[in-house]
């Protein structure tokens, strides 16, 4: 069956069907999903199944894998897979981590090599809620007033993985996820990446920052910084600049960080089913 491409929306995002993702994807085959991902930013694979093992495969295929930091959610036997899970152990205790991402982001944004991508697997949806969106930051660079690109360019922002210091978002409930170690804070210290970037194979401009990672604007007074931060962070919000999806079993999302943020809609921790996803996160380059 031949493969075939349909836009998911105005926006961002296609469906590519016509291909098995259990099996070896031959040269051609691959080559055409790796040109739609650069020009869709956020590819659907629907229904399919897929186990730890051929989703890494599949994965690998685009770089090198990140193993997380949080050794604590990864998928016992197979550490290059993210488990998020809302399910409990026997003993009351969480699986994984629950919420990985309910405020908008971009993978490992916090890291020197922030992700190329993501390959997020459903293996169980519940019956209602959970969904994901996702935001075009190409638009949303492409449609800041002329004054605020001025003012932006050349200026870069800090990232922080610990929730506990970002002054946009409650601390994060421990319920839910475990606080942040000495030893973890070491691993992952502050970063500066540019507020805008440039995407490594399209040379397209990216607005990159996010509510959930990007704490301050450097070398910027604190008040100044914050003004012009929140204003960013609100123009990534425009419902126009967005695309929401409702998972289905056996979709595999696979998504561009370096032009896209995304969110877990809504509380995915209190869901009454459970919502079980398995992420690969491949590995990228410094942004510049
Ligand atoms: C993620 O941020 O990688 C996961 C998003 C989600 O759980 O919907």
């Amino acid at each position: 069956m031949a493969l075939s491409v349909k836009p998911l929306s105005d926006v961002l995002g296609a469906e590519v069907s016509g291909v098995d993702l259990s099996e070896s994807v031959d040269e051609g085959a691959f080559s055409e999903i790796l040109d739609a991902f650069h020009q869709y930013q956020l590819l659907r694979f629907p229904k399919q199944t897929l186990t730890p093992e051929q989703h890494i495969a599949f994965s690998r295929r685009f770089g090198d894998l990140e193993i997380h930091v949080c050794e604590q959610y990864l998928l016992p036997g197979h550490p290059e897979i993210l488990l998020l899970s809302n399910e409990l152990k026997q003993d009351g205790t969480r699986v994984s981590i629950a919420d990985g991402g309910s405020g908008w982001h971009s993978d490992l944004s916090y890291m020197e090599r922030p992700s190329l991508g993501s390959l997020l697997y459903a293996v169980q949806t519940p019956e209602k809620g959970g969904d994901t969106e996702w935001a075009n930051m190409y638009a949303a660079y492409e449609t800041l007033p002329d004054e605020t690109k001025k003012r932006i360019e050349g200026l870069k922002a800090i990232h922080q993985f610990d929730q506990r210091s970002n002054p946009r978002l409650p601390p994060p409930d421990l319920r839910y996820r475990d606080a942040h170690s000495d030893e973890l804070r070491a691993l992952t210290p502050d970063v500066q990446h540019p507020i805008v970037r440039t995407h490594p194979v399209t040379g397209r401009k990216v607005l990159f920052v996010s509510l959930r990672f990007t704490i301050g604007i450097a070398d910027m007074d604190d008040k100044e910084g914050a003004a012009l931060l929140d204003e960013l962070l609100a123009h990534q919000e425009n419902p126009e600049l967005i695309y929401h999806h409702q998972w289905k079993m056996g979709d595999l999302m696979m998504w561009d960080n370096r032009c896209t943020n995304h969110r877990a809609c809504g509380e995915v921790v209190q869901l009454p089913d459970v919502r079980r996803l398995h992420r690969a996160t491949v590995l990228g380059d410094v942004p510049y």
